[in-house]
């Protein structure tokens, strides 16, 4: 309690671990509020909440609720996943997918994920786990990074068809991404030009400073 008082002065960080993929997670006491951040930026409730809760609100709280299946690829400490169970209220099934075992078990430690009972959450790579899946799902948010560099995989036609494939029709995709250089800029463009006539792309440009999100309706 005392350094969550202390924290509206100054960050204090609780907790550190090694990772491989991000190379660093921390968790740490911001102005009242427990965040986990990786070496270089912010990973879960802080900036990266505020950034996934616009997108939420951009697809529509009430239509996200009459959802069934929801599918998050990259879960580092849920802050989506808390957004949706408690303040969408979404009742449906979550799959939570994350590469980095480290990164579960602090999300169960310090942000009790392991108490949401609409959640599976898995260990593996969102890659992968796209294959493997039999089921379909309403929504699917994608959130990977490792650090501030995205994986090469979710810019790729294979990546891109597959997911498509797993959404339902009138099913949204909610894709996190970060800017930082003009070609970055152009990767997004480029993205933005795979989707057919059968998608609805909408692109929503500095969300917070240095990120990008898209929405995909799927129409037909
Ligand atoms: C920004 S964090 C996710 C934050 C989360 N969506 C939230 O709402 O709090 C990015 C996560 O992607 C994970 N990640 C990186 N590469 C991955 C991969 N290939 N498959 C699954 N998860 C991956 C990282 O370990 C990290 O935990």
């Amino acid at each position: 309690m005392v350094k969550r008082i202390l924290s509206y002065l100054l960050p204090i960080k609780i907790y550190q671990r090694k990772s491989s993929i991000s190379k660093k997670l921390e968790v740490t006491w911001n102005k009242g509020q427990l965040v986990l951040d990786s070496e270089n930026t912010n990973y879960s409730y802080g900036s990266l909440e505020r950034i996934l809760r616009k997108g939420l609100l951009y697809i529509g709280f009430d239509r996200i609720k009459k959802f069934e299946n929801v599918l998050v690829l990259g879960v580092a400490g849920g802050s989506v996943i808390k957004t949706l169970t408690q303040e969408v209220k979404f009742k449906g099934k979550i799959t939570g997918v994350e590469i980095d075992e480290t990164a579960v078990e602090i999300a169960k430690k310090f942000f009790e994920l392991d108490q949401i009972p609409n959640l599976n959450l898995v260990v593996d790579d969102a890659f992968e786990f796209v294959l493997k899946t039999k089921e379909k799902y309403d929504l699917i948010i994608i959130d990977v990074f490792q650090d501030t560099k995205m994986p090469n995989f979710l810019f790729e036609d294979f990546f891109i068809n597959r997911v498509n494939f797993l959404l339902q029709v009138n099913g949204f995709i909610l894709f996190n991404t970060m800017v930082l250089s003009f070609t970055d800029k152009k990767r997004n463009a480029t993205y933005k030009t795979k989707f057919n006539d059968n998608y609805s792309v909408r692109l929503y440009p500095k969300v917070e400073t240095h990120n990008e999100l898209f929405t995909i309706k799927k129409l037909a």
